[in-house]
This record gives C-alpha cells, structure tokens and sequence, in this order.
C-alpha cells in the first residue's frame, strides 16, 4: 500500500527578514534545502532584502475596500507567494530581543490581504527561526512574535517539539554574519527538527482534508 505521508506534496515559502544577505538568509535557504531532501516538497523563497515594503499606514483603505492595500509596492510579490503556499517558515535577525522592523512592517501589511479574504492563510502551517548576534539574545521572544503572527490570522503554529526546539529553530550567529550561523551546528539543528516536524504536521492536515 502506498505510504499516505508520500502522496501529498508540501509547498514551503521561507521568508528572511532581515535586510542583508547573510546569517537569516543563509538559515532560511539552509530549510528550504533541508525540506526538499527525497520528499515532495516544493519550496519558494521571499527576502526582505533591498525590498520596498512601506509601513501600514492604518488608513484602513484595505478594510473599507476589500481589494487589498493602498501601497503598491513588494508586498504584491509576498502576498503572491504567500497565498500559495501550505507552509511557512519564517526567519528574522534579533533586534532588541524581537523580530526586525522589516519582518514586523511584513506582518503588519498582511492585514490588508486578511481584510479583502480573511481566510487567505487560514490553516496554513507556519513555524520560526531567529538568529541571534548572542547566544541568548532574544531568539525564543522573536519566535514568539512570529507564531503571533500565524495566531493572528488563523494559521497554525509549530515548532522542533521538546528537547531542543521547543518553539522553533534559535541560531546563534555571533554577529559573524553567514560564517557565524553556518557553525552553529546545534543551532541548526534545532533548525532541521523544526523543519521535520513542519513537513510532518503540514502532510497530517493535508491527510485529514482529504477525508471529510
Ligand atoms: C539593530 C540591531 C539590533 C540587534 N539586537 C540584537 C539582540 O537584541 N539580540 C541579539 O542576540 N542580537 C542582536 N543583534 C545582532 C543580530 O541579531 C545578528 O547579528 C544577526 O545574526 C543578524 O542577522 P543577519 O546576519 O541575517 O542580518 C542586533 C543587530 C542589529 C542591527
């Protein structure tokens, strides 16, 4: 009998929010390569690098009209993406002991596309990196953040599981940029179990669709 778990292909977008090419992107490209080892998974990639994404403004263009946001700018390329896929996972540098202003200004623009569809990113499954300068700098806070994200809009958070990822992949850079995080082996591999357990639940739900 076919192995259910290999009938059904996960479309994954990983995101960096940070604004260089370097530790976060590095970890994300790292995930979307991990994911795709012998399985189905289709990956696609959005960075927030040299992009043009304006702060919500809260005009509340998007919920009187219902047709997304006033600004056209980068976010057409997220939104794009991001309705796509099945599954997300998330990168962003710590700052402060959060996520970075520009994955911040990222969530924040998804208001408009859940106000023209607000079921736009229901029950897609979602899961965090944070990349940290220390290595206890706020990652877990900024993982937080990001499942508020998902919360928010009716997605579906998950992490590693316990012992390790508890609440999804924390990478310690040490501010050496890519050099740093590519040897932060523990580091990263609290990246891959968040990335098995991400696959894992996103083919259960895609299962239990196809039975009611
Ligand atoms: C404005 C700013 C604030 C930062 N705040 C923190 C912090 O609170 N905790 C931490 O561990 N690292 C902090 N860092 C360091 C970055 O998180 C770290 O260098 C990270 O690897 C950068 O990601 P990137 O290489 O993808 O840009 C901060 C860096 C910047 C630029």
């Amino acid at each position: 009998m076919e192995n259910m778990t290999n009938r059904h292909s996960v479309y994954l977008l990983g995101i960096s929010g940070s604004p260089r090419e370097a530790s976060t992107a590095f970890v994300i490209k790292e995930a979307l390569g991990y994911a795709t080892r012998g399985s189905k998974t289709k990956t696609d990639y959005f960075s927030l690098k040299d992009k043009n994404v304006n702060f919500c403004i809260h005009c509340d263009y998007c919920i009187r009209e219902k047709k997304g946001c006033i600004h056209e700018d980068d976010m057409t390329e997220a939104y794009e993406k991001m309705e796509k896929a099945d599954a997300f996972i998330i990168g962003t540098p710590v700052y402060n002991g959060t996520v970075s202003g520009q994955l911040k200004t990222l969530f924040d623009r998804c208001r408009a596309m859940v106000a023209k569809n607000p079921d736009a990113l229901k029950n897609k499954v979602g899961a965090g990196v944070a990349v940290g300068g220390d290595r206890l700098g706020g990652q877990e806070l900024a993982l937080l953040t990001i499942h508020s994200f998902y919360l928010a809009n009716k997605m579906i958070p998950t992490s590693g599981g316990p012992f390790g990822a508890n609440l999804g992949g924390t990478v310690w850079s040490r501010d050496l940029g890519k050099d740093g995080a590519q040897k932060d082996a523990e580091g990263l591999s609290t990246v891959y179990r968040t990335v098995d357990r991400l696959i894992e639940l996103t083919i259960q739900l895609k299962e239990r669709v196809d039975r009611t």
